[in-house]
């Protein structure tokens, strides 16, 4: 595996990086603060192209691989991991189109889900009683002539207030068939029918707008069916796989903020006549907060890679987001307890990376999800 990055890769990179500092970093406190859900940022990041990295660029994406993908996101997470995981799910549903859609659908909804016309895309999988278990899921789609007609309920649905396109899972065989009778299909935003509940009261990532949505006799076209009709599942896993190295950035960046805070606080905080940097207590957290985030990044490109190769990564994903998610609550953890009494208080934001860190253990499979993947493929 080579670990230099290629010049396409280290452009990507750098353009998110300089977006990131000058425009996303100073709104990210009052992102957090005022619940603002951060819509000029993510046209901003659709004019730079950061919205569809990997979807090819004959459908408006960037073409700019997997890796280019997750190194941006690192970059964008390290400023705003609200606006971070809106810009992970978007990508994650412009593959998924670009990847198994019909060309109908991909020139309908690519080059908009990219260029920033959605403002963002939605993955509509969770219900209120099937989150690590989606095979469980109650959701319906039947025919009804030429149309399919949904209904049901979703839970936590990242940026399904603005949404252009979701993804939605429904069961269209009977509930013994479980993870083999789901379809997808694609539902465009405001559709008849389809109702946005009051976005959830989170913990962290505050910004990012989660909601719940019923979907009461929504009608969609034959033609919105993505991939196969009852193949739906593994279209939700192979683009959560992808999903997994995305929410991995997601952790990596907030993990680097933290750090960064933390070594600059040092560096000034002064305790028993000297600053906190030249105790050993605090150069030992140092050290082991920059060694988990190096192991978690290699982690992560070590997955982007083989996606990227269309090699299996199944397995590499869940592994890298199991460390990463953890990862990043241990460093903001430690960086809140090297600021003292002031990492408690909103004066600093490594109260805030905590309480960002703390859902990527949850969405997009929690850890204890991840590790029964990996466990099957140690197992097997
Ligand atoms: N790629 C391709 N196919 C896969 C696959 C993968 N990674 N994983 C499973 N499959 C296939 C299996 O091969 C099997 O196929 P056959 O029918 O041909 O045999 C089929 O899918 C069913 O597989 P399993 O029997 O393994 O399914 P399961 O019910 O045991 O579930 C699971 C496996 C890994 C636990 C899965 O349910 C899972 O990943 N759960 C977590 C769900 C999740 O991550 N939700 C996140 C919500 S989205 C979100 O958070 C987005 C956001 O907004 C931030």
């Amino acid at each position: 595996m080579d670990l230099e990055l290629s010049d396409t890769q280290a452009l990507v990179q750098k353009t998110a990086r300089d977006f990131a500092s000058r425009v996303v970093a100073p709104q990210a406190a009052e992102i957090d603060e005022r619940e603002k859900f951060p819509r000029e940022i993510l046209r901003g990041l659709a004019d730079l192209g950061l919205m569809a990295i990997n979807v090819p660029q004959e459908l408006g994406g960037s073409g700019a691989g997997v890796v280019s993908a997750a190194l941006a996101l690192q970059e964008i997470a390290r400023a705003c991991a609200s606006t971070a995981v809106m810009m992970s799910v978007t990508n994650m549903v412009g593959e998924a189109i670009a990847r198994f859609g019909t060309d109908a659908q991909k020139q309908r909804h690519c080059p908009r889900l990219a260029g920033g016309e959605y403002a963002t895309g939605s993955f509509a999988l969770s219900e209120p009683d099937a989150g690590s278990d989606p095979g469980g899921m109650r959701t319906t789609a039947r025919r009804d002539g030429g149309e399919w007609v949904i209904d049901g309920a979703k839970q936590w649905i990242t940026g399904g207030s603005y949404a252009g396109v979701y993804i939605v899972w429904a069961r269209t065989a009977g509930p013994e068939t479980g993870a083999r009778g789901i379809s997808c299909f694609l539902v465009e935003g405001g559709a008849n029918g389809l109702k946005v509940g009051r976005p959830e009261d989170k913990m962290g990532i505050r910004g990012s707008d989660t909601v719940p949505l019923e979907f009461d006799g929504v009608r969609v076209p034959a033609e919105a069916l993505l991939g196969q009709e009852n193949g739906g599942f593994k279209i939700a896993m192979m683009a959560l796989d992808g999903g997994r190295i995305g929410i991995s950035s997601q952790a990596i960046g907030i993990a680097r903020a933290a750090l960064a805070e933390s070594v600059e606080y040092a560096k000034e905080r002064k305790t028993f006549g000297v600053p906190i940097a030249q105790h050993q207590a605090i150069q030992w957290k140092l050290a082991d907060m920059h060694t988990q985030i190096e192991a978690a990044h290699l982690l992560s490109m070590r997955a982007a890679a083989l996606k990227e190769a269309d090699q299996p990564f199944s397995r590499e994903a869940s592994i890298s987001k199991l460390f990463a998610s953890e990862m990043a609550v241990r460093v903001a953890n430690e960086a809140v307890q090297i600021h003292g009494g002031y990492g408690y208080t909103r004066e600093f934001a490594a109260e805030r990376h905590l309480r960002d860190a703390r859902v990527t253990m949850i969405y997009e499979g929690t850890s204890e999800i991840q590790r029964l993947v990996i466990a099957r493929t140690v197992l097997s």
